[in-house]
């Protein structure tokens, strides 16, 4: 799909975005291996998302409802049964990566595979701890998908994870649930904590000390009602595209704003963006909020380091954001995001190099100086949801129309971005 977009005159709204990605996720599968129903409320619209929905119903869980609203009737820790086809996770590596995690604990074998994108993303990151755990698991090259997985009976491990991710240290604690014992995660940066929250909310024992997460097997978890917060990195997009666009402001409600995801908004800050939360309430472990931001000109900076982990997600945004900065943008320590749906390293600079837009890559990050303009050109998603949506947010400060190759692939995480995003734009007469 081709979509055009004109440079806006202004931007904004009053506007809701799909349910968050990373907990829609963990609800689903964490409900699958529970007890009794859970109600999931505003579960995201994204393909992502129901790539785990499909899996989980292959699995033998019954999945009722559709578009936000969905109940899982759980079948409890040994109820899932073998999968008569293979399990599809589609273009979603924490549906692959997270879902391994309960399928090592299980008595029967499965195969999960996923599309082009999937199968060059790698998979030792948990192929290692799962077979330290005692289960068998084969890849293609012995890395990528499709994995075959021979589960059975886990032993408890303490893991201390190599690479800051919470799909690795949701995969090892979901493993966990099935060994005897407690098993246990130490991470080098804090990631994203929904696992650890949701599990909880599930009624799991788990302890939180520093960077050390640890997990007691076999617990009893219970089906719950639950609602899951707008999608915080769908936000990104809007918050940016309001800073760019010059007389705009825009007001997004009920974004989850758990201070392992909310890096985005004090680093904009520091920059000097007029981004505030007017309201903040706590929702099943959760922060949800109102963020709203405002047209600002911003400095620029550097991303490294623990923060870079913490904004992966939002990279591609906070670059083209950089370009139009007073100082530029500089981003180090990014190794992680050429293995993202893209090398997005690559794909963000594609894409500014056809915009006229300065940028150099570096092994692990890119320099992207400020104050610069942009040109309309023809840009391609690369078929990555990220980079789709942020070159949108670019092609609407570009001095005339742009057009996005590719442009279906935003609906891996937000199905109604094109709408929304038109629906927030004024363009000029
Ligand atoms: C996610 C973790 C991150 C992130 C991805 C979602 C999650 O990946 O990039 O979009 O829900 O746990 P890594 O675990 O590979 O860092």
């Amino acid at each position: 799909m081709i979509q055009r977009i004109l440079p806006a005159a202004s931007f904004g709204g009053s506007i809701t975005l799909p349910g968050d990605k990373s907990i829609s996720h963990r609800y689903a599968m964490i409900a699958s291996i529970a007890e009794g129903d859970t109600r999931i409320s505003n579960y995201s619209t994204g393909a992502d998302c129901h790539s785990t929905l499909g899996c989980i119903a292959a699995l033998g869980v019954p999945v009722e409802g559709q578009g936000t609203e969905y109940i899982i009737h759980g079948k409890g820790l040994d109820g899932l049964s073998a999968p008569e086809r293979d399990l599809d996770a589609g273009n979603s590596g924490s549906t692959i990566r997270m879902l391994s995690g309960i399928l090592a604990g299980q008595r029967f074998n499965s195969r999960i595979f996923g599309d082009e994108s999937l199968s060059r993303r790698p998979m030792q990151r948990i192929m290692k701890p799962l077979t330290e755990m005692g289960a068998h698991v084969a890849a293609r090259e012995d890395k990528f998908p499709p994995l075959e997985i021979r589960g059975g009976k886990l032993r408890p491990i303490e893991y201390p994870l190599p690479v800051p991710s919470a799909q690795v240290k949701t995969c090892v604690l979901f493993a966990g649930l099935y060994a005897e014992g407690e098993t246990s995660v130490t991470e080098p940066v804090r990631s994203r904590d929904h696992t650890e929250i949701a599990l909880r909310e599930f009624g799991a024992d788990l302890v939180v000390d520093r960077g050390r997460i640890a997990v007691k097997g076999r617990p009893k978890l219970t089906g719950r009602d639950l609602t899951v917060p707008s999608d915080l990195s769908s936000a990104a997009f809007f918050l940016v595209a309001a800073l760019l666009v010059p007389h705009s402001r825009v007001s997004i409600r009920g974004v989850g704003l758990n201070p392992t995801r909310s890096a985005l908004l004090d680093f904009l800050a520091g920059m000097g963006a007029r981004i505030r939360i007017p309201d903040l309430e706590s929702a099943h472990g959760e922060l949800v909020g109102e963020i709203v931001a405002e047209h600002s000109p911003v400095r620029g900076g550097t991303i490294e380091g623990g923060l870079t982990a913490a904004l992966i997600d939002e990279i591609p945004v906070l670059a083209v954001l950089g370009a139009a900065s007073e100082e530029g943008i500089t981003i180090k320590d990014a190794g992680e995001l050429r293995i993202k749906e893209t090398d997005r390293i690559r794909t963000i600079v594609e894409n500014m190099r056809s915009m006229g837009i300065q940028a150099e890559e570096l092994a692990d990050g890119l320099v992207v100086p400020g104050r610069q303009r942009f040109r309309a050109a023809e840009l391609d998603s690369f078929g990555d949801h990220r980079i789709a949506m942020a070159f949108a947010v670019a092609a609407l400060a570009a001095d005339g129309e742009s057009v996005i190759h590719g442009a279906e692939a935003a609906s891996v995480s937000f199905p109604g971005f094109w709408d929304v995003l038109s629906g927030c734009a004024e363009f000029h007469n």
